[in-house]
């Protein structure tokens, strides 16, 4: 097993990564307040792994309230929310009861928010079986439901006591989640890790045909690079906006679409090649740079363009991004490959020319 440390003083929590993790619930019981929890999960992800853990932690001693969501991208919002405080309250779940997460970045981003507030606030761990979950969402403390009107747009920042990433988990995941999830990887090799993404360009086939050591070594080596960001800048003032390449785009794609009909990573996919786009527009990267930008997300089997939803649409759904300052756009772009960096100098019919260079 390994671990990586998300250094935020009084509030620093592990990450454990490894396989046959959700058996010992040793690992879990020194962050629970008291013997009692609430499992919420979902109707896809409970049948598959939710005995091995619930049944651990009942042989530990522990009291286990199960519920479970709806499935899916579309119900992240306050319906399937309340469902988690009904369960909560139902059972008479008190304040010291731990909210553990198991699932994908829905419900890990759902049962956040509500262990966030359900009596003020619980304590909360992060079980992720999703690779994106595991390589992103369930770390740094971001919880949020979606608005018809945008993504991830109610929320809160609370950070778990406790992410365990058992990467058993994701040999159950349909090939086009593990694709999803991979857009993320990605991100961290353009942003900030060079090396890493070498890394990818080279072991690609075998993150994708799930070889449990390239999944590990995946999976530690984002989580290192986002806990450095987390760690330095939890509540995004400046650095962390760098891991949302891709994601104005990718969220204007999300939410203009539908929410669910395109998968969270192939929005951020499609978004990512937009910013690359844009960013060679601005004379920050070369044209081969923008080329591979493209074909490790192609070898991914991730979109390397949009819907063509048109450029005003874009821009209008852009606008609501949470990055936006002043009404100005604030977008990640790369000052070559490796290095991400916050811009808000883009003038709108540059970006509109890499949306529609990017759209079809
Ligand atoms: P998801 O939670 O919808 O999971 C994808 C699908 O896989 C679902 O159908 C789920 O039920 C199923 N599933 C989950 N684990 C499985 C398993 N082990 N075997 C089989 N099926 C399984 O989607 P996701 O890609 O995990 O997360 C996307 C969400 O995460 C988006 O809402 C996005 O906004 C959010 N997100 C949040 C952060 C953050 O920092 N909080 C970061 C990135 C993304
Ligand atoms: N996924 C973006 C963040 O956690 O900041």
């Amino acid at each position: 097993m390994r671990t990586v440390n998300v250094a935020l003083a009084d509030r620093a929590y592990p990450i454990r990564i490894g396989t046959g993790l959700l058996g010992q619930a040793d690992l879990l019981k020194p962050y629970l307040k008291t013997s009692r929890v609430a499992l919420v999960s979902n109707e896809v992800v409970a049948p598959l792994h939710m005995a091995k853990l619930a049944d651990a932690l009942r042989n530990a001693g522990v009291t286990v309230t199960e519920i479970i969501l709806p499935d899916g991208e579309v119900h992240k919002d306050w319906n399937t929310l309340n469902l988690i405080f009904d369960g909560l309250l139902g059972a008479r779940c008190e304040r010291s009861t731990t909210v553990i997460a198991l699932g994908g970045g829905v419900v890990g981003d759902m049962a956040g928010f509500a262990a966030s507030c359900y009596q003020r606030g619980v304590p909360f761990i992060q079980v992720p079986t999703t690779l994106l979950a595991q390589v992103d969402s369930s770390v740094g403390g971001k919880t949020a439901i979606n608005h018809p009107l945008g993504k991830n747009m109610i929320g809160a920042f609370y950070q778990p006591r406790l992410v365990l990433a058992d990467t058993d988990t994701l040999q159950t995941l349909p090939d086009r989640e593990i694709r999803a999830g991979l857009a993320e990887v990605i991100k961290y090799g353009l942003i900030r890790d060079l090396p890493f993404l070498e890394w990818l360009e080279a072991n690609l086939e075998a993150l994708l045909a799930r070889d449990p050591g390239a999944l590990i070594y995946a999976v530690e080596r984002c989580c290192i690079n986002k806990a450095e960001v987390v760690a330095a800048d939890e509540t995004e003032q400046g650095e962390r906006a760098l891991l949302n390449l891709g994601h104005t785009f990718g969220h204007a794609i999300e939410t203009g679409l539908g929410f669910g009909v395109w998968l969270h990573g192939e929005a951020v996919a499609a978004g990512a090649v937009m910013a690359a786009e844009l960013s060679a527009r601005l004379g920050m990267l070369t044209v081969s740079d923008v080329q591979r930008v493209r074909r490790i997300h192609e070898r991914a089997g991730l979109p390397v363009s949009g819907p063509d939803l048109g450029a005003d649409r874009y821009i209008e759904l852009m606008r609501h991004d949470k990055k936006v300052t002043d009404g100005r756009l604030r977008l990640i772009l790369l000052q070559g490959i490796g290095h991400g960096i916050i811009h808000d100098q883009a003038p709108l019919g540059e970006i509109e020319a890499a949306i529609q260079a990017c759209c079809g």
